[in-house]
């Protein structure tokens, strides 16, 4: 652990230690972040060390926990040239084990669980997290409670099921699967992964900001659009890059931070337009794109934050543009994007055409996850003007082959 210098409060600087697993400031609530003695590093830890390292999210190691990794091969996933956009990249998560980017922080998360001895864990989950911490726990030998809301993608409850967790389906959101494993965790010696209530998902999450920069040759992206929930990937990328800065490895400059929201749940875009800093419950939250049904993110002081001091925005986008948009990319990219990664691509065109953003300016738009772990939405939202989904053909009772 020795990398970690200390754990920090983002909201009132209160230092603790990392010697033992650790929650939430115990003053105020706030967010924890690892804080590393990166001075320290500044001669050694350079660019050019990376060549040639694992092509994973473990080649960033000195900024990361000094601990024997949990891995399944997650990050360094592919940064790809728009074919529509001359400007455009497309960081393709969909690609990381488990199909999204929620495999990163959960790769990180499992590694300081299981570092610090935890046997049981318990999440709440919009449905990709929860795929994610039922395969590193699978991975780590540790136990894992699940709690996702019963209209989840099919996929998140079966590879839930299949990775050996316990899944429990609850008749609500994310927020009402959260209070369960609040009350329920103590009495049953569940270690708590929730979004932001431990300091080390945003530490794997980070790693796309080291991603970006050194996959455009550490150049920093005028804008970056992110797909917003809980936020972490958001606030990961912008704590990347404050310590590349340190590292001297990048200057000042960031590039503008995008939230995009889903019209059915827009909390960050709300209070983003009301000038505010945190966030109010929404509610009645609904949207297809299951990731993006957080009617409050815990973290929502530190995302508004980062809006602000990057010159961002925060904008919604309906589930008829996601839909779109998600036909349209997998037509003209070849990327079958999850709706949430789609709703960046909504988010691009629109904020082009309020010239937010030129035809020049170079653009990173996250794809978070793949649409093969959402079949079951995308056919129960198809519409019906739109050519059917194609069935399979049956001659005289027999099924196929074709
Ligand atoms: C595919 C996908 N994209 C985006 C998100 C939102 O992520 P975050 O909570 O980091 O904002 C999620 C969360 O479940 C997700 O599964
Ligand atoms: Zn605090």
């Amino acid at each position: 652990m020795a990398r970690i210098a200390y754990l920090e409060c983002t909201r009132c600087g209160e230092r603790y230690d990392a010697t033992h697993a650790r929650t939430v400031c115990g003053k105020d609530g706030g967010v924890l972040y690892a804080r590393y003695n990166l001075s320290a590093m500044v001669n050694a830890f350079r660019p050019e060390v990376l060549k040639g390292r694992t092509p994973t999210m473990w080649r960033y190691a000195e900024v990361l926990p000094d601990a024997e990794p949990v891995s399944l091969g997650e990050g360094f996933t592919p940064m790809l040239p728009s074919r529509e956009f001359p400007s455009v990249y497309i960081k393709d998560e969909g690609l990381n084990p488990t199909g999204s980017f929620k495999a990163r922080g959960l790769s990180a998360a499992l590694t300081m669980i299981r570092h610090y001895g935890i046997k049981k864990v318990a999440i709440p989950s919009a449905g990709n997290a929860a795929g994610a911490l039922a395969a590193y726990a699978a991975a780590a030998g540790v136990e894992a409670h699940i709690f996702m809301p019963k209209d989840v993608p099919l996929a998140n409850r079966i590879e839930s099921e299949y990775y050996g967790a316990t899944v429990t389906l609850v008749d609500g959101l994310i927020s009402d699967c959260a209070r369960m494993v609040a009350e329920r965790k103590e009495e049953e010696g569940w270690f708590d992964v929730s979004t932001l209530k431990e300091p080390f998902r945003v530490e794997g999450k980070k790693t796309m900001g080291y991603e970006v920069a050194e996959q455009l040759g550490w150049r920093i992206p005028q804008g970056i659009i992110y797909p917003t929930g809980g936020g972490v990937g958001l606030l990961g990328m912008w704590k990347a890059f404050e310590e590349m800065e340190h590292l001297g490895w990048i200057g000042p400059e960031r590039p503008q931070m995008i939230s995009v929201q889903a019209e059915g749940c827009a909390p960050v875009m709300r209070a983003w337009d009301e000038g505010k800093q945190t966030s109010e419950m929404w509610k009645d939250a609904s949207t297809l794109a299951s990731g993006l049904r957080v009617p409050k993110p815990y973290g929502d002081y530190l995302i508004l934050d980062i809006l602000n001091k990057s010159g961002g925005a925060a904008l919604a986008v309906s589930d008829d543009e996601i839909m779109d948009a998600m036909r349209h990319w997998a037509q003209v990219e070849g990327v079958f994007a999850a709706p949430e990664g789609a709703a960046s691509l909504v988010a691009y065109q629109k904020l082009r055409e309020r010239d937010f953003f030129s035809e020049d300016d170079v653009v990173v738009l996250f794809n978070t996850g793949t649409g093969l772990k959402y079949l079951d939405t995308i056919e129960q939202n198809e519409k019906p003007e739109r050519a059917p989904l194609p069935e399979a053909r049956s001659m005289g009772g027999i099924i196929g082959p074709y």
